[in-house]
């Protein structure tokens, strides 16, 4: 945790309402995993700037070209090998302890959520570290298994093996979608961090929240096409931020004072 908390640009009227909230819901996005130097998807240093999502993200793609996606995301995976949840992801690990009912949904596939600590994550997007068997469906979480070479991994039924993230055009997991649109209607404050907001459903999360009356604070380097309906947004690093956000629920009781 920032031992100098930033400042938030909020009032204390605000801060005390938003520290009054009980079930807390943070949507992630690749920005607040751009800070344990792993790549965005978005912008003009994006991985969708020098790839094409068609190609390498979507059936379509793996069917013409399996041996290419199979080395991308053999790729990423070996990225992740070495990355650690940067100071964003230990702040929502605090988070969740402080505030009585809390949900991390993520459409981030790094599993770093998981890695700093935090509980209850919702997976929107599958995780990279895993592989989904085409023939039996079985996901395997297992580091053994590789995408390398013209070799194809196969699942213990013989059916081959792909990564186990959602690729474009294909549903989301039912019951994660399904567990963060409940938590999206049962909120009293949704935090939106380090997301562009483009992608759906997870993009519909923020207004749902919006809809029922929660307070919404985005956390981004950059305006969003959602910025303009977020109760608050607050420019700058996901990891400073949320620091500073988490340490006044640490301190509540004074910033009730206020
Ligand atoms: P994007 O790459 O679309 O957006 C990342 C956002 O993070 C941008 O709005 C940046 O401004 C912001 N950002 C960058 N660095 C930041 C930082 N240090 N602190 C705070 N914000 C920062 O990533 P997502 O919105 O996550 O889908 O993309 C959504 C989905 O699109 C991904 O899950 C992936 C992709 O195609 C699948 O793989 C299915």
């Amino acid at each position: 945790m920032s031992s100098t908390p930033i400042s938030l640009g909020l009032s204390p009227a605000d801060i005390g309402q938003i520290v009054s909230s009980k079930r807390v819901v943070a949507l992630t996005g690749a920005g607040i995993s751009a800070e344990s130097g792993l790549a965005t998807f978005r912008g003009k240093d994006g991985i969708w700037a020098k790839m094409k999502p068609q190609e390498l993200a979507s059936i379509e793609g793996f069917m013409a070209n399996p041996a290419l996606v199979r080395e991308w995301y053999q790729h990423r995976r070996d990225m992740l090998s070495t990355a650690k949840p940067a100071s964003g992801h230990i702040a929502l690990v605090k988070l969740e302890q402080l505030v009585s009912q809390f949900t991390l949904v993520t459409q981030n596939v790094d599993g770093l959520h998981a890695m700093a600590g935090s509980q209850s994550i919702v997976e929107l997007h599958g995780n990279i570290r895993r592989t989904l068997c085409f023939k039996c469906g079985a996901e395997t979480e297992s580091a053994s298994i590789e995408f390398r070479g013209g070799d194809i991994p196969r699942c213990h039924c013989g059916g081959a093996l792909r990564p186990g993230v959602v690729w474009f055009g294909e549903p989301l997991p039912e019951q994660a979608l399904e567990s963060a649109i409940h938590a999206a209607m049962n909120c009293d404050l949704f935090l939106t961090i380090g997301t562009s907001a483009q992608v759906y459903p997870a993009a519909s999360l923020p207004e749902i929240a919006i809809d029922q009356g929660a307070i919404v604070i985005e956390i981004n380097t950059e305006e969003t096409s959602f910025t303009p309906q977020a109760t608050h947004h607050l420019r700058g690093s996901a990891g400073e931020l949320l620091s500073s956000l988490v340490n006044l629920f640490e301190n509540r009781h004074e910033s009730h004072r206020v």
